[in-house]
């Protein structure tokens, strides 16, 4: 799932690199021009083309949003009448403590699913940065993000990416892993490392609630993410985002990528 996005297109590009055999379910197929892996029509709201898990051991399942907890339950009972075996989740960090956020609620139909499961409890990605906020730094020379002094023990969405590819591949069952990137900036920090390397001041605007979202509104953002945003960065302007777990390091055996080389590697997206 979600091939076209960010995580799923790196679990496509790690399975890939890896010579193994594997389908992306898209909903528009024909837009697949990857060498390996083979494209087929999967829509989340339509469940007459859940069928194409056919033959499939196993499942990348990620939560697009716009969807419904119940559109992913009932793909999870096609999918163990199909045959899958194993289901690799993309969550949110902390979602064992909210109960009635979506991603909890999915762990909590994997956990009772009979499916063998592995909870991908992702930190804030990096790629926000890059997509998200990129006008606002690009344009406006500032990150635009209510976080105050909070840290973010922001991940690369690739290395998560390669969680999940490797657990596909060697079939790992029943664990949750929190992962996030090596360290945890303010984004003060944030901002003084993105001017550093694209040769620009970037400051950290820091708005208040308020005024983040009645601007975020005003330049295009549709109040439902505005405010899903600012409960995002309210967490981390509590202190609540900042935990640090070395997961990424001890389940692909390398270093997390930190933020300096993930900036380094997508700088053309600021130019
Ligand atoms: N951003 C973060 O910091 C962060 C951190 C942790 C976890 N997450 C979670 O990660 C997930 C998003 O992952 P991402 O950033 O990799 O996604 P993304 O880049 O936003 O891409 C979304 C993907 O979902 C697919 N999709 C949308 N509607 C669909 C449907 N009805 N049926 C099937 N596929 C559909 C899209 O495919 P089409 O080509 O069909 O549109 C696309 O491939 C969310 O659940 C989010 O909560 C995000």
């Amino acid at each position: 799932m979600g091939a076209s996005g960010r995580v799923g297109g790196g679990v496509a590009r790690a399975l890939g690199a890896a010579g193994a055999a594997f389908r992306v379910g898209l909903r528009s197929p024909e837009k697949w021009t990857e060498p390996s892996g083979e494209a087929a029509y999967f829509d989340l709201a339509a469940p007459t083309t859940y069928s194409a898990l056919q033959g499939c051991p196993r499942l990348f399942l990620m939560w697009p949003p716009g969807t419904t907890t119940a559109q992913v339950g009932a793909l999870l009972i096609s999918a163990r009448a199909q045959g899958i075996r194993q289901v690799v989740f993309l969550s949110i960090l902390g979602a064992e403590k909210v109960p009635a956020l979506p991603h909890r609620r999915i762990e909590r139909l994997l956990e009772r699913s009979g499916l063998e499961w592995v909870l991908l409890r992702a930190s804030y990605f990096m790629q926000n940065l890059s997509t998200t906020h990129r006008d606002d730094i690009k344009r406006r020379g500032e990150l635009f993000v209510p976080a105050g002094r909070g840290r973010t023990s922001m991940v690369d969405a690739q290395d998560v990416a390669e969680v999940a590819a490797l657990a596909l591949r060697e079939g790992h069952a029943r664990v949750a892993y929190d992962l996030t990137g090596p360290a945890a900036p303010d984004y003060f920090e944030v901002a003084a490392l993105l001017s550093d390397e694209l040769g620009q001041t970037i400051r950290h605007a820091d708005p208040s609630a308020l005024e983040f979202v009645r601007l975020s509104v005003l330049r295009g953002v549709a109040l439902s993410f505005a405010l899903f945003m600012l409960a995002e960065y309210t967490v981390a302007r509590l202190g609540r985002a900042g935990r640090v777990t070395r997961t990424v390091e001890e389940v692909l055996g390398r270093p997390a990528s930190d933020l300096r080389a993930f900036v380094r590697r997508e700088r053309d997206a600021w130019r």
